[in-house]
């Protein structure tokens, strides 16, 4: 075998921790990374991309939810990596995930991800054009609606970057920072020299800007394909569609002769499918039962649940929930163990027993 010298080994640091605000109530139970798209949780999708870009030795930063991202993810052998995880005692920003992954990560370069973000198409070919120029640092730029949201790149008539600003009131272009980051340990001197931001974060826009100041060869690349930061629940349901449209149809599961589904669905095994009419595309999770009911296009529902007598459409259903005689339910994130089932009639009132900082939308 020809060894190429010039080809670093290249590490992964990918950022779990985070409280995951906008995603509540979900997140009061769960780690928003392990949020499933498809019946699979977004953090999988990432890990499994920096498999496939031929990274093993993944650093994965963990807060809170340690002990759920470890149970979900273990050694990372079933990815084909090595993970090593890093605590971080509170979410202090990305530029302090890299402060304190410095003895881990060694000389090494690195690909910092976080486990939120979702790339359509991976990162082998952003990795590959990394490793081939070694730039001291990459960005990944993509136009979204509404900057004010993201870390925003300012570019130059060449393209090139001049300024970064992290969630700017009056951003300077449409262009955002997607959560994937190309570094050489150069990055280790930027992330000491900056302050907190007003949102007492270290903010990693702010590292990079550093090195630009610098003079520092910071490179980026917009990226067409597609992108989402998952950390709200449209996002997640959008996420979620884009990824059901790639699905192939597998029926694992038993569906009755009195029912129907129709174009790529998937019905996994131990899941049974009763007198209803699946329309894909749509995920039916193991040990779940779907009676009497219409799960329509883009639709995930988690194992172990129960529809019975409603129509569920463009929604994701977590794990163990049970939706019964209610109608129907339309662009909605029901979390696990959760119950819809309809109020008694005498007094025409809506009954709720709702998580903290749970929405609901009634329709009067
Ligand atoms: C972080 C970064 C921001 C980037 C975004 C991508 O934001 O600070 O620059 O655009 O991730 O998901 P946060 O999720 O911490 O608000």
């Amino acid at each position: 075998m020809v060894i190429d010298a010039r080809v670093k080994q290249m590490k992964a640091l990918v950022l779990s921790g985070g409280a995951g605000t906008r995603l509540r109530p979900i997140t009061h139970t769960s780690a928003k990374q392990l949020v499933p798209v498809a019946n699979k949780a977004v953090l999988f999708y990432g890990l499994e991309s920096i498999a496939e870009a031929g990274i093993t030795e993944v650093g994965v930063i963990v807060g809170d939810t340690a002990a759920e991202i470890q149970e979900a993810v273990g050694d990372g052998s079933k990815f084909g990596l090595e993970i090593t995880y890093i605590p971080q005692e509170r979410p202090l920003g990305l530029a302090h995930a890299v402060l304190i992954a410095r003895d881990w990560l060694g000389d090494d370069d690195f690909v910092m991800y976080l486990g939120d973000n979702f790339i359509v198409g991976g990162i082998s070919s952003l990795v590959d054009e990394f490793r081939s120029n070694r730039p001291d640092a990459q960005i990944l730029l993509t136009k979204v609606a509404d900057p004010r949201a993201f870390g925003v790149a300012e570019l130059d008539a060449a393209g090139q970057v001049v300024g970064l600003e992290e969630k700017p009131e009056e951003p300077k272009s449409e262009f955002a920072l997607v959560g994937v980051y190309l570094f050489t340990p150069l990055i280790h001197d930027a992330v000491r020299e900056i302050q907190p931001s007003w949102r007492g974060e270290l903010e990693i826009t702010h590292a990079i800007q550093h090195l630009i100041d610098k003079r520092a060869d910071v490179r980026c690349t917009v990226i067409e394909g597609y992108w989402k930061d998952t950390g709200n629940v449209v996002d997640m349901l959008e996420v979620n569609r884009t990824v059901l449209e790639g699905l192939d149809q597998r029926i694992d599961g038993e569906v009755d002769e009195d029912s129907e589904t129709i174009g790529r669905v998937v019905v996994e095994e131990g899941a049974r499918i009763v007198r209803s009419r699946i329309v894909g595309p749509a995920v039916i999770g193991a040990g779940t039962v779907v009676e009497d009911s219409y799960v329509g296009p883009f639709t995930s529902v988690a194992e172990n649940c129960r529809i019975t007598d409603s129509e569920v459409e463009f929604s994701i259903v977590l794990r163990d929930s049970s939706i019964h005689g209610v109608g129907r339910i339309e662009n909605s994130l029901i979390g696990r163990h959760a119950e819809v089932t309809p109020a008694p009639n005498v007094p025409s009132a809506h009954r709720l027993v709702l998580g903290d900082h749970s929405k609901v939308q009634i329709h009067t």
